[in-house]
């Protein structure tokens, strides 16, 4: 903060936190009888500005009901939250926030481009504006093609495209996106994440919510694993990846006898008990659908030895 209270904003991890949760909690009463739900259970959070930040964990593990709560959209039972240094419910806010939500709520009779500056006049940007900025995000997000198509025609995944194109139209500093890349195949899963980049090499701070690893995993400053409400982890992607009790060693294809024999001469060196597992490197999945459809077909079937 400088003196006159604006915010400035350099390198990733200057300036105040883009959100902080303390103590933030969320029960949903239980109608009819039902037990209450404990969504959330006290969150102790910071997003720095400038980094992309993933909020990882499986179906029902409070991701959602925590956006909703940094958004605004749901009151915390204990504990609060700042978002861009204010109240989640500040109308100051929504004015620099962009959000993708889990369901796409759209104008089924709009076209795309429609759809854009619909929203973006719901920010009160001019026409003037507009007629330069909804057909750039329209390319951003890869769906120039089908500007004038009406949004009840397009297909899942060009719905998340269009609404991730109606959360920039602001040019937001933060981004808030509960599982962006749902229904999205893997190259436009892989425009999202080069999306993102390049909002974050605008400065911009992103938190995102999945619950594929491999979705976060390369695009992601650093994750907070949510499980039944709680935050069981949080750092970078390598430091809870980061396994210091084995070595990988990689090489080219290996004959059966120098397998023996590199086993032989491992546990020698390291003990009897040293535990050596040969046999292919895995690839992840995406790395393997990409570098099939850009091969321009099945020459051979994934898997098969080159
Ligand atoms: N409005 C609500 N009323 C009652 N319970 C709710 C409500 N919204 C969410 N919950 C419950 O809160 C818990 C967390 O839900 P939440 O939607 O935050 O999970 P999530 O991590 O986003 O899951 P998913 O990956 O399936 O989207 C779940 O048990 C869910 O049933
Ligand atoms: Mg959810």
């Amino acid at each position: 903060m400088t003196a006159t209270g604006t915010v400035t904003r350099t390198a990733p991890g200057s300036g105040p936190p883009a959100i902080v949760t303390r103590g933030l909690e969320k029960v949903f009463r239980g109608a009819w009888g039902r037990p209450p739900v404990h969504a959330l259970k006290p969150l102790e959070l910071e997003v720095v500005p400038g980094e992309i930040f993933g909020l990882l964990g499986p179906n029902g593990s409070g991701k959602s009901t925590t956006i909703k709560l940094l958004l605004g959209l749901l009151h915390p039972t204990r504990g609060h939250a700042l978002v861009l240094g204010r109240p989640p419910r500040d109308v100051a806010v929504k004015a620099r926030l962009g959000y993708v939500p889990e369901e796409s709520y759209l104008h089924a009779h709009l076209t795309a481009s429609e759809t854009l500056a619909f929203h973006g006049r719901l920010f009160g940007l001019p026409r003037r504006e507009l007629r330069e900025r909804v057909p750039r995000l329209l390319e951003l997000a890869g769906l120039a093609g089908a500007r004038d198509r009406p949004v009840g025609e397009l297909s899942k995944g060009m719905l998340r495209r269009i609404t991730l194109a109606q959360a920039l139209v602001n040019d937001p500093d933060l981004l808030i996106l509960d599982e962006p890349t749902a229904g999205m195949d893997p190259i436009g899963t892989r425009e999202v994440k080069d999306l993102l980049r390049g909002l974050k090499g605008r400065g911009k701070t992103v938190l995102l919510s999945s619950h594929l690893l491999a979705d976060v995993e390369d695009v992601c400053d650093r994750v907070a694993i949510l499980h039944e409400g709680e935050l069981r982890a949080l750092g970078s992607v390598e430091s809870l990846l980061a396994d210091d009790r084995r070595t990988q060693v990689v090489t080219g294809r290996l004959s059966p006898a120098t397998v023996e024999a590199l086993t032989a001469l491992l546990r020698e060196r390291e003990g009897p008990g040293l535990e050596v597992r040969v046999g292919p490197p895995s690839t992840r999945l995406e790395e393997l659908f990409l570098r099939v459809v850009s091969q321009g077909g099945a020459g051979k079937a994934a898997g098969e030895a080159p």
